[in-house]
C-alpha cells in the first residue's frame, strides 16, 4: 500500500481569540483537520495559557506577538467591535479571513460588504472571498429554518413571524460574568433581551428581506442552563394550509451535506458536537388561519460558530465542504 500523506500540502491557519468558547472549538477542529495547520493561536487575557485540543498543546500568545504573514487563512473569534481592525491587518497581510464577529454581518452598519457565510444560502460567493462574515448563532438556526419558506414565497406576505429560541450559556461568551454563575442559571429559565431588541435582529432582518421577504421578526431570546445548543421554536403564518409541510425543506435543502429534516421534534441532544441543523415543520391546528411551527436545533459553537467557519473556510481553500467536520 503506498502512503500519499506526505503530498497533501498543510495550509497554515491563525485564530485571534482562541482562548473564548468560539476560538477554543476552532482550535480542536483545526487540530483534527485533515489540511489545515494551526500556525497561531492568539488571547488577550489568557496570553501565555495553554490549552490540550484534540492531543495537541496550544499556548496562546500575546495579540501583537502574532506574525499574520505566517497564515494563509486567519480566523478571526474576537468580541464585536474589536474584530473588524484585525481582520482588515490580516487581510492587509495576505491572509484571507473568516470574521465570526457580527462587525462585517449583513445589518451591522458595516462600510465593507462581503459575503455573509450562511453556506447553505451563500454558497457560490464564498469560494473566491477573501473576507467572508459568518453569521451569529441564533441567526443560523431561525434564516436556514426561514430561507425555504420564504424564497418560495409561501411565508404569509407582510405577516408576522414569532420565534421563540434558547441557547445554552456558551453563547455568552467565557468572560466571566456574575449573573451566568453556575448558581443563578442551574434549575432556571428565562428570557433575556425581551421587547425586540437583540442585537441579532438586523442581521436576521437583512437577510430575510434580500431573500425577498416582508415580514417582521418577534424575537425572544432565553437562557437554558445547558453549556451549548440552540432550540428555536418558530411560528410562520403561511398564503395556504400545506398538505405536507416538511417537502418544502426536503426539497429547497437536497443533498445538504449538514442539514436535516427530521420527522419528529428535535432534542438539543441530537445536533451538540455536530456541525449540523436539524429541521422540523408541522402544521398548526386550532388557528382560523394557516401558520406553520418550525423548529431548528443546533449547537452554538460548530454550526452556529466554529463549525461553519470551517465549513467556509474548506471553501475558500477549495477543499471538500465538509473536510474536517463532525457531520
Ligand atoms: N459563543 C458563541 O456561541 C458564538 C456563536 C457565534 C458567533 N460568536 C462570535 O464569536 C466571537 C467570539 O465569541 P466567544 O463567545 O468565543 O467570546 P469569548 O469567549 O468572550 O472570547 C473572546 C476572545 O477574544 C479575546 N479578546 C477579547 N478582547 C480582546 C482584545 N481587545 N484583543 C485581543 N483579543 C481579545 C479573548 O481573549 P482573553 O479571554 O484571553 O482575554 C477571547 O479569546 C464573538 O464575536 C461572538 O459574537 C460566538
Amino acid at each position: 500500500m503506498q502512503c500519499y500523506a506526505f503530498l497533501v500540502h498543510k495550509i497554515p491557519v491563525g485564530v485571534l481569540g482562541a482562548s473564548g468558547y468560539a476560538g477554543r472549538e476552532l482550535c480542536a477542529l483545526i487540530a483534527a483537520h485533515p489540511v489545515f495547520d494551526l500556525a497561531f493561536a492568539a488571547a488577550n487575557a489568557q496570553r501565555g495559557q495553554s490549552i490540550r485540543a484534540r492531543g495537541h498543546d496550544i499556548t496562546f500568545i500575546a495579540p501583537e506577538d502574532v506574525n499574520l504573514e505566517d497564515a494563509e487563512m486567519v480566523f478571526s473569534a474576537l468580541p464585536h467591535g474589536t474584530s473588524l481592525e484585525w481582520v482588515c491587518r490580516a487581510r492587509d497581510a495576505g491572509a484571507r479571513v473568516v470574521d465570526l464577529s457580527a462587525d462585517l454581518r449583513p445589518g451591522n452598519g458595516a462600510n465593507e460588504t462581503v459575503p455573509y457565510g450562511l453556506t447553505e444560502l451563500t454558497r457560490e460567493q464564498i469560494g473566491d472571498a477573501r473576507v467572508v462574515a459568518n453569521p451569529g448563532c441564533y441567526p443560523t438556526a431561525i434564516l436556514l429554518a426561514l430561507a425555504p419558506l420564504v424564497t418560495a414565497g409561501l411565508a404569509l406576505p407582510g405577516a408576522t413571524i414569532s420565534v421563540s429560541a434558547a441557547s445554552g450559556v456558551t453563547g455568552a461568551g467565557f468572560t466571566p460574568k456574575p449573573d451566568l454563575m453556575f448558581a443563578e442559571v442551574v434549575e432556571d429559565f428565562r428570557a433575556y433581551a425581551i421587547g425586540n431588541e437583540h442585537r441579532h435582529l438586523p442581521e436576521m432582518n437583512t437577510v430575510i428581506r434580500s431573500l425577498g421577504g416582508d415580514h417582521d421578526i418577534v424575537f425572544t431570546p432565553h437562557l437554558l442552563p445547558v453549556a451549548r445548543g440552540i432550540l428555536a421554536t418558530i411560528i410562520v403564518p403561511v398564503v395556504d394550509s400545506l398538505e405536507n409541510p416538511a417537502s418544502v425543506w426536503r426539497e429547497a435543502y437536497e443533498g445538504e451535506p449538514f442539514i436535516e429534516i427530521v420527522d419528529e421534534p428535535p432534542a438539543l441532544r441530537d445536533v451538540v458536537h455536530r456541525n449540523v441543523v436539524m429541521i422540523h415543520a408541522r402544521r398548526l391546528a386550532n388557528l382560523r388561519e394557516p401558520a406553520l411551527l418550525v423548529l431548528a436545533a443546533i449547537d452554538n459553537l460548530m454550526k452556529g460558530a466554529a463549525g461553519q467557519a470551517i465549513q467556509n473556510a474548506n471553501l475558500m481553500a477549495g477543499l471538500d465542504e465538509t473536510m474536517g467536520l463532525p457531520a
